[in-house]
């Protein structure tokens, strides 16, 4: 039976996972839930974000949903960011970020890409140190974990129609660290295979990819860039998802995976049960799909927020989470 740990965390989270969660037990059956903290108010209860428990349960579940973290905007001693702590902890290597247009909410609903990021290292990790009055943070880009990503990557793609995958980097300015991650997914793909299977295989700088994602998003399929790059550029694409509160995510390992919407914990409207509940949705059926291979139950939560979407969405976490239940149980 499938085993999920839930991870609500602080804000929305408390609001847009239970919803997710419900959807899940309605699509999987005999999914067996295990709660566990992590986040803010996890740190100021017990002076840690990530209790050893949390990892855990991860571990022995081997998938999570997350809601969102709150982190403070300056550094407070002893405080390591949640999410980051579990992706650097469990290994969770590649972050998957599909990009669809919805009816009824995005610009352009014919809109199908993926952005992919390195999820371990480059400046996200966080290497950050003080020297008198100057302030270093460490940029590490790794062979095996570009290599590790690229294959990700290639596997996406062979999964997909249009069988292209883009390299966004910045090797122009960072030839050393930028070029190593660019050139090791080049040999991987190379020694995969790639061009005799009809990949076609591009690059772009991170800059031009920003405009291009913003002026010509059909021009993609699969994006592969490293960790603060894909942070960016993701949000960026959500808009042609419909907004923050639409787009899914998955952290995903070998043999672990977390998924959890791009949004964070928006205090400004936490506690006021108008959260959108898609997003964590949405990144549930990821985990279904992905971590326990259940491709029907996820596109059928898919086609549920696709045909909700089209009708109308009501205003508040609890009507759109029942909207997204009646279309499950009449399809
Ligand atoms: N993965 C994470 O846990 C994560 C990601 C991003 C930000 N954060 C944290 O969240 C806190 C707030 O950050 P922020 O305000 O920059 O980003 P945010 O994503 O929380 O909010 C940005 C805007 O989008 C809206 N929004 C977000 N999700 C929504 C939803 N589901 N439904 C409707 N509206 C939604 C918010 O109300 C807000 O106006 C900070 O402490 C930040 O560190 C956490």
């Amino acid at each position: 039976m499938p085993q999920l740990c839930v991870i609500e965390g602080d804000g929305i989270g408390r609001e847009v996972v239970p919803a997710a969660v419900e959807v899940l037990r309605a699509t999987v059956p005999g999914l067996e839930v295990f709660p566990a903290q992590a986040g803010w108010e996890c740190f100021q209860q017990r002076g840690v974000s990530v209790p050893a428990e949390t990892l855990e349960s991860v571990r022995a579940c081997g998938a999570a949903l997350f809601g969102a973290v709150s982190s403070p905007a300056r550094k407070v001693e002893g405080y390591r960011s949640a999410i980051l702590t579990l992706r650097q902890e469990l290994d969770l290597y590649a972050n998957l970020r599909p990009v669809r247009g919805l009816p009824g909410v995005s610009p352009r609903p014919e809109i199908d890409f993926v952005i992919l990021r390195e999820n371990t290292e480059g400046m996200y990790a966080g290497r950050e140190r003080r020297e008198g009055d100057t302030a270093i943070a460490e940029r590490v880009i790794t062979r095996a974990a570009s290599r590790r990503v690229g294959l990700r990557a290639l596997e996406i793609v062979r999964a997909r129609q249009r069988k292209r995958l883009t390299i966004v980097h910045k090797a122009n300015v960072l030839p050393v660290t930028d070029g190593l991650f660019r050139d090791t997914i080049l040999e991987t793909a190379h020694e995969c295979g790639a061009e005799r299977d009809g990949i076609v295989i591009d690059e772009l700088l991170v800059d031009t990819a920003a405009f291009q994602i913003a002026s010509q998003p059909e021009r993609f399929d699969v994006l592969v860039t490293t960790n603060l790059f894909g942070d960016i550029l993701s949000d960026e694409a959500a808009y042609w998802c419909g907004g923050m509160g639409l787009a899914p995510s998955l952290n995903w390992g070998d043999g672990l995976a977390l998924a959890e919407p791009v949004h964070g914990s928006a205090p400004d409207i936490a506690g006021k049960g108008i959260a959108n509940p898609l997003a964590a949705i949405l990144s549930a059926a990821l985990l279904a799909r992905h971590a326990w291979g259940l491709s029907e139950p996820a596109a059928r939560i898919e086609t549920a927020v696709r045909t909700a979407l089209a009708q109308g969405l009501p205003a508040t976490t609890v009507e759109i989470t029942r909207a997204i239940l009646d279309r499950l149980s009449h399809g």
